[in-house]
């Protein structure tokens, strides 16, 4: 099925609920911060700071239905040689999963505290600790290199945000997005996974993504 197709079907109330509280603090039209009252402010401050308690989430908690992770994770293929990342990675389930069903290595990202400690003991309760860890971090600042598959809940824009980072990942690194696109990239594949009432597609793409050249950009 076509995936724009399936992104029309995919439930208005689902693209609130992601949508919810996605302005980036740095994006325009976002609220602009506080003024400094004290210390001065360096020239160039950190877009982000993960330790600011006003800091949200671009995007909140909606997690992937058991039976779309499910049916993800076989369609990557996953094994016991893959390192997965799940960039959001919400109470965990995408690489706990794949630890317990295929014994895969895995890495959770997840910028809510309160998450990545769910994640944690969820991964104690399922007996894969040894497998999988979960780091408070902030999905723009990592380096995706060591991922042999990367797995994406995000919002379009967030994507698009990532591809600096996605372009560098090492050929031949599966990744897959549920719901939405990457913006002037096609997938290689797209795979119905719709539950009863409910449409999900999965996009599929294998690094290196052929990312059209943006305008002004030097030739890479
Ligand atoms: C739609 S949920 C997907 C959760 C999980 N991957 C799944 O499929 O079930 C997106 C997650 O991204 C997290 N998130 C939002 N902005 C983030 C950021 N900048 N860095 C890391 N995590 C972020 C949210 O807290 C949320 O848990």
């Amino acid at each position: 099925m076509d995936y724009r197709r399936a992104m029309r079907r995919t439930p208005l109330a689902l693209a609130l609920a992601l949508s919810a509280g996605c302005a980036h603090p740095s994006a325009p039209g976002a609220a602009p911060p506080p003024a400094a009252t004290e210390a001065p402010q360096t020239e160039f401050p950190p877009l982000l700071d993960i330790d600011d308690p006003a800091r949200e989430p671009d995007v909140v908690f909606w997690p992937t239905p058991p039976s779309v992770v499910d049916k993800l994770l076989a369609e990557l293929r996953v094994t016991k040689d893959d390192l997965v990342y799940d960039l959001g990675s919400g109470d965990g389930r995408i690489v706990i999963a794949a630890a317990k069903q295929y014994g895969a290595r895995g890495v959770g990202f997840e910028i809510d505290a309160k998450l990545v400690e769910e994640s944690r003991q969820k991964a104690r309760e399922a007996g894969v600790e040894h497998l999988v860890t979960f780091e408070r971090k902030d999905i723009f600042t990592l380096d995706l290199t060591p991922a042999t598959v990367i797995t994406l809940y995000i919002l379009p824009g967030m994507i698009e945000r990532m591809l600096p980072q996605l372009e560098r990942v090492r050929p031949g690194t599966r990744i897959v997005s549920h719901n939405f696109p990457m913006r002037g990239v096609e997938p290689d594949r797209v795979v119905n996974a719709d539950e009863p009432g409910r449409a999900h597609s999965l996009l599929f793409w294998t690094a290196p993504l052929k990312v059209p050249a943006r305008r002004g950009a030097p030739p890479r």
